[in-house]
This record gives C-alpha cells, sequence and structure tokens, in this order.
C-alpha cells in the first residue's frame, strides 16, 4: 500500500460500469433483463433476435405499453424506474423489474437503442421515437407500429477485458436460450419467438401452461411427471414433478418460481429434495417445475444482483408447506390410468381429496376459443393483493385418491 492514498470520486461511466458488473455478466443477463421489462410493460408477444451468440446483438421486440417520448432518456438512467415509488412499494413489489438500472447498466458496456410507440389513444396520433443512449440528445421520429424495441449491440465493446471472459457463440446462444425458457415457462399466456443469426429456434405462440410445458420441458417429462396445485392461506404451490423413472444425472431440469420470478432458492431446493427422499437414489436429480405464489409482502425480493434470489420472512413455513405439498403428491397412489403415452389422453376423474389438497373446483379446462390463457405464475395474481386459484390448464391434470 503507498504511503498516502487520496480518497476520489470516480467519473461516471466507471461507476455505471462497475455497477453494469453485477447485473450483466453475459449476453444471457442482459436478454433476461430486457425480457422482465417487456414483460412488466404488459406485453402479449415479444420477439427476440440474436446475432452471434447475442454479443453482436441482442434486439427484443414487445407490444406492450411504450414508453413516452420525454421518458426515453430516462429510462436509460440509473435509478430511474416506473415501477415503484416508495419503501412500502418495494416492500409489495409485484413487478420483475423495481431498480431502474438494468437499461442503464447495459447501455454502459454495450450499443443501447431504443425506439417505443406509448399505447393509449392520444399515443395512437403519434409516431414512435427513437433514442441512442450513447448520443443522449433528443429522441428521433421513427417507424413502430407498437411497443417497444430495445437494442442492444457489441455487448463489453468498451471493456475489452471482460470481453475475454464471454465463451463461444454456440455456448452464449444456449445461456440465452435458456434464459427465454425459464421466462417462457412462467408467461404461457405470452407469445414468443427466438430467433439467431436469422434462423428462427423457437416460436411459442401463446397457451396455457401445460401445452408451454410440453413445448418447453418436453411430453416425455410431462408423461412421467405428477401435477400439483396445493394451496394452505396464503400459500399456493402448483406445477409438475416428474416421478423417479424421470430423474436426471444433472440438477438441469429444476425451474422453482416465486411469485412467476425465477429463482434458485435454496430453502425451496431443499424442500424439494427431501421430499423426494425416499424416492430417488443419491446421485439422482428429481426434474420438476413449480410455482409458488406468496404474498409479496412475505418475501424480499431485493436481496441479489440479478434478483436471482429472494429471502422469506416465515422461511419455515414455506420449507414445510413444499416439502409436504410435493412429498404428498409424490406418494399418492395414481387412479386415472392414462388412456395411451400421450399426457393429453390422460381421464381426469374428480378425486375425493380435492378439497384437503387445495384443488379448487374452478380449475376447468379454458373454453375452446377463450384468449384467456390460465396460468400457473399469473402476473396478476402477484401485482397488488394475491389472488389464489386462477383457473389452471386441467387436462395434463392426473387425478389422486
Ligand atoms: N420494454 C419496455 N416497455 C415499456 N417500458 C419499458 C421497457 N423497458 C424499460 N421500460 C421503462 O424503463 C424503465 C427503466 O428500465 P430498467 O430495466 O432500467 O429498470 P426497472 O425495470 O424499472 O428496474 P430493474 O433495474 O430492476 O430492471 C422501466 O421502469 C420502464 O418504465
Ligand atoms: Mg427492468
Amino acid at each position: 500500500m503507498p504511503e498516502s492514498v487520496r480518497i476520489h470520486l470516480l467519473p461516471d461511466l466507471l461507476i455505471s460500469q462497475i455497477a453494469a458488473g453485477e447485473v450483466v455478466d453475459r449476453p444471457a443477463s442482459v436478454l433476461k433483463e430486457l425480457l422482465e421489462n417487456a414483460l412488466d410493460a404488459d406485453s402479449s408477444t415479444i420477439q427476440i433476435q440474436l446475432e452471434e451468440g447475442g454479443v453482436k446483438l441482442i434486439r427484443v421486440s414487445d407490444d406492450g405499453i411504450g414508453i413516452a417520448r420525454d421518458e426515453l432518456a430516462l429510462a436509460l438512467l440509473r435509478h430511474a424506474t416506473s415501477k415503484i415509488n416508495s419503501l412500502d412499494d418495494l416492500e409489495r413489489v409485484g413487478t420483475l423489474g423495481f431498480r431502474g438500472e438494468a437499461l442503464a447498466s447495459v447501455a454502459a458496456v454495450a450499443r443501447v437503442t431504443l425506439t417505443s410507440r406509448q399505447r393509449g389513444e392520444q399515443a395512437s396520433k403519434q409516431h414512435a421515437w427513437r433514442l441512442a443512449a450513447a448520443t443522449g440528445a433528443t429522441p428521433e421520429p421513427a417507424a413502430l407500429l407498437a411497443g417497444t424495441v430495445v437494442e442492444m449491440r457489441d455487448l463489453y465493446y468498451n471493456t475489452p477485458a471482460r470481453r475475454k471472459f464471454l465463451k463461444s457463440d454456440n455456448t452464449e446462444f444456449a445461456h440465452c436460450t435458456e434464459a427465454v425458457k425459464r421466462i417462457a415457462l412462467a408467461h404461457p399466456e405470452v407469445a414468443f419467438t427466438l430467433s439467431h443469426n436469422t434462423r428462427v429456434n423457437l416460436h411459442l405462440p401463446r397457451s396455457d401452461a401445460r401445452t408451454r410445458a410440453g413445448s418447453l420441458l418436453g411430453e416425455d417429462f410431462l408423461a412421467e411427471a405428477r401435477c400439483l396445485d396445493v394451496q394452505a392461506g396464503p400459500l399456493r404451490v402448483a406445477g409438475y414433478c416428474a416421478l423417479p423413472a424421470y430423474s436426471r444425472a444433472r440438477s438441469d431440469a429444476q425451474y422453482c418460481y416465486v411469485n412467476g420470478r425465477f429463482v434458485r432458492d435454496k430453502l425451496l431446493g431443499h424442500a424439494v429434495r427431501e421430499a423426494y427422499q425416499d424416492l430417488l437414489h443419491g446421485s439422482r436429480y428429481p426434474a420438476y417445475c413449480l410455482f409458488l405464489e406468496i404474498d409479496p409482502a412475505g418475501i424480499d425480493v431485493n436481496v441479489h444482483p440479478q434478483k436471482t434470489e429472494v429471502r422469506f420472512r416465515d422461511a419455515r413455513a414455506v420449507h414445510q408447506f413444499v416439502f409436504h405439498a410435493v412429498q404428498r403428491v409424490l406418494a399418492a397412489p395414481l387412479t386415472a390410468v392414462p388412456a395411451s403415452s400421450d399426457v393429453g389422453n390422460l381421464q381426469l376423474r374428480p378425486a375425493s381429496d380435492h378439497q384437503t389438497a387445495g384443488w379448487p373446483e374452478s380449475q376447468a379446462s379454458p373454453e375452446a376459443g377463450s384468449t384467456e390463457y390460465p396460468t400457473f405464475g399469473n402476473r396478476a395474481a402477484y401485482q397488488g393483493s394475491l389472488r389464489v386459484g386462477e383457473p389452471t390448464a386441467s387436462n395434463a391434470y392426473l387425478a389422486f385418491a
């Protein structure tokens, strides 16, 4: 250490680049942030275009509420958000974003352009506006029918040292695909298209939870999985748990969500593992996709830079609830015998313990032709007060006695 060190304030750009290190560690983390913004903006169709694993280009186009012309520059500033106003809001936050730093972080390490057209009657007479973060000046008129297009080019162009940590395009693309999968699983009511170097890799039309799970996790997973939907007081857990026959050598088929947010949560992971304990060999990993719904006031989502962890106010109660729900669904004897290996053909018979399993009678199949797509992780359920018992797709449900 030198004899005298002088304390000095860092320049703004360097502050942003340091902060960006926490939020942006590869193209997939940029993509996750842009997708979360599109979902928070009430989009129903999201298109993703990537080039060179997302390093050269990530373009996310949505049909959401859009951003007003005068707020485009603000959206790119740190600590600028439309999602919370107070500490109270933060403690009950129902949106995926809330810190107001994702776009600023991305813009600190890549070239970012925003193009947007605000939803609404007055705005419909207006055209869209485009703003390039680098120029930061006045927005220019642009052509866009609806929603927002966020374009990120040349990730780490100004921080070459970080660029060296990127892996091959194929590896980065695989991480991007996984980021889309995690988000799309929780939002079947939203259509997603993912293309890479002009080739369409994934096309997910709007659907119900079961169809989306089949598209992303595979029909073979669903054929070996049991469906659960259990509610106790303010807690609800729904989703699929694969039977031991579908166990894996790696933990790569484990999807856990809290209020629609994908999390890697030790507590939930432990609860599920315990539930499988007597059924699985120690070297095997269970496959599952579980959506926990909880009053937003019962969790702290502001504990991880990338928001992939949460803290539960009553961790013990959550652990016990998830453990018992999964254990019970795995242990219950199967009374509905598959008519064929096609999960969609499983006969659904009302089981006598619907009430105790917290399986609401309202969980009927969606009306034919209905545009309301039932989901496990319904966004509306955690924006504001918690609503449970939203209808979910039933044709994949197994009935348990
Ligand atoms: N696709 C979009 N559609 C509409 N508004 C958007 C979109 N993307 C960003 N915004 C607006 O820009 C603001 C800043 O976005 P940014 O992602 O930086 O912060 P945030 O989502 O509020 O919080 P976080 O940093 O936790 O993601 C948002 O609060 C939102 O108002
Ligand atoms: Mg955001």
